[in-house]
């Protein structure tokens, strides 16, 4: 069969492959992906403001690469995803370092160093627009400045990612310092948060700096908080390999020693926003949050009550194709045969979340938790009735041995009305529009509720040893200090 050789025009190419949705967080992290899986044991990122023409540069201290793989890492599509990789490899397409690079600036250096020596080459976007098509990769690193290319000389072996004419992907308008700042900060918190296992955790141990400061890892399962609600592992066996399935719950706002702690522990997008899924390849961090279209008939949406439930999610590097892993890394889909099971376990921590939610300091309380009388039960999904109130709560028991027959059947017939009537609805709406209300909790309002309570209880006949006795187990008044 006569073919015809038809290679596509290089500067259009890369000039639409910069837009397949890179952030300039995102395109550095799946560079730091790279360094990775070369073994890096240190990153340094370093961005200059530098009068308005920005310059980046990812350094790290990985085996580097001798000339001819260097040129090979710079082509497009090097080595793609049909290529069998080591289950260390964070690659995929074999184009994550040029169109993340290049989705942020216009021209990409790559400098790197083996005992072999050093090498550079450079793309220039600007370059190949001139050339007409051609895609002919500029030897050496295109006139760049002493004090970054010296940055090499110090390691054993490395490689120097540098990033010039930079316009984070925009064409007209030019970045103003304050966002380029804002920018940085999202920066360190998405690294912090992408690669937080590496940083302290179970991976292998990974040193980043931004502009000379070490960025802190972000755990999103605050996994250290005796507070936190660990369910156990579970293992699901899919397509590609099985996956490692953990969800956890993460503690009430009570808990938390300050505002400050609670919002840091919220994440970069915020509590509500950060709730969900969070797959992990290689302990590197995919995608943080949402519920990747599990649920009933309709899918569950990220709403406030559920927030907070967190499930960590494990997968195989081999699994990419049917997690249908994206360029960017930043998208994954569970594949239908394990979606079931999936949800299964989303269920069970998404409806302890509400509980902790809801409940206040409840569940993973320090203390009194197991011993404290509520008079609301929550039933389970499918019983006649969802919420009832407890009819051998000590309250309901003490009226019981004071009325008669009539009374007590009257009282019987408000009890199931009040159950008949609880405005679920109502309460829903509020909650997610305004959240809990805190006014109960430390409120002197609660306290003279709780004096009023032993009053009546003394005159029903109790000591006042029994009083307190009672009280302090007794929802809401345990949470009054010093009743005990
Ligand atoms: N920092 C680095 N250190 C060593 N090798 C690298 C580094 N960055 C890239 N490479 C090599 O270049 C190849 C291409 O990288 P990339 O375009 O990101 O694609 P992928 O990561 O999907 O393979 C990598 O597979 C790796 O062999
Ligand atoms: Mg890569």
């Amino acid at each position: 069969m006569p073919t015809r050789a038809v290679p596509p025009s290089a500067a259009a190419l890369v000039g639409s492959l910069r837009g397949v949705g890179y952030s300039l967080e995102t395109a550095i992290a799946d560079i730091l992906d790279n360094s990775i899986a070369a073994g890096a044991k240190g990153i340094e990122v370093q961005w200059e403001w530098n009068d308005g023409e920005p310059v980046g540069w990812i350094l790290d201290d990985g085996s580097g690469m001798h000339s001819d793989r260097l040129v090979e890492a710079m082509r497009f599509g090097g080595i793609g995803p049909e290529a069998e990789r080591s289950a260390e490899d964070l690659g995929r397409f074999g184009l994550g370092l040029k169109t993340a690079s290049l989705s942020q600036c216009r021209q990409l250096t790559v400098a790197s160093k083996t005992t072999s020596g050093l090498a550079s080459f450079t793309w220039d976007l600007d370059q190949l627009r001139k050339n007409g098509g051609g895609w002919d990769l500029i030897e050496g690193d295109a006139g760049l400045p002493e004090e970054i290319r010296n940055q090499l000389k110090s390691k054993k072996s490395g490689t120097l990612v540098v990033w010039r004419k930079v316009d984070f992907g925009r064409t007209t308008d030019r970045p103003s310092y304050e966002s380029f700042l804002a920018d940085l900060q999202r920066v360190d918190a998405h690294l912090g948060m992408v690669f937080h296992r590496f940083l302290a955790g179970d991976a292998r141990s990974l040193k980043i700096t931004l502009n000379a400061s070490r960025v802190p890892a972000w755990d999103p399962f605050l996994e250290r908080d005796e507070s936190t609600i660990r369910n156990p592992e579970q293992y699901i066996n899919g397509p590609g390999g099985r996956v490692l399935v953990r969800g956890f719950v993460l503690p009430h706002r009570d808990r938390f020693r300050s505002e400050i702690e609670f919002e840091k522990a919220g994440g970069l997008d915020g509590w509500t926003a950060q709730q969900g899924f969070y797959v992990y390849r290689q302990k590197r961090l995919l995608s943080a949050g949402g519920w990747l279209g599990l649920g009933g008939s309709r899918a569950w949406t990220r709403d406030e009550t559920s927030r907070l439930a967190r499930i960590r999610i494990d997968i195989p590097n081999t699994a990419d194709h049917d997690w249908r892993i994206d360029v960017r890394k930043a998208i994954a889909r569970p594949p239908d045969a394990i979606r079931k099971p999936l949800q299964r376990i989303a269920e069970d921590v998404r409806r302890k979340a509400r509980e902790v939610f809801v409940h206040r300091g409840q569940y993973g309380s320090r203390q009194k938790a197991a011993g404290v009388s509520r008079i609301w039960q929550v039933n389970p999904e499918g019983s006649k009735r969802r919420y009832t109130m407890r009819r051998d709560h000590e309250l309901i028991q003490l009226i019981k041995g004071r009325i008669d027959k009539t009374g007590f059947d009257l009282l019987e017939g408000l009890l199931d009305l009040i159950e008949r009537t609880v405005p679920v609805d109502r309460v829903w709406l509020d909650v997610t529009e305004r959240g809990v209300p805190d006014e109960q909790v430390d409120s002197s309002e609660l306290v003279s509720a709780a004096l009023s309570m032993a009053r009546l209880m003394e005159r029903a006949g109790l000591s006042p040893l029994e009083v307190v006795g009672r009280l302090s187990t007794m929802d809401p008044f345990d949470k009054v200090e010093g009743i005990e």
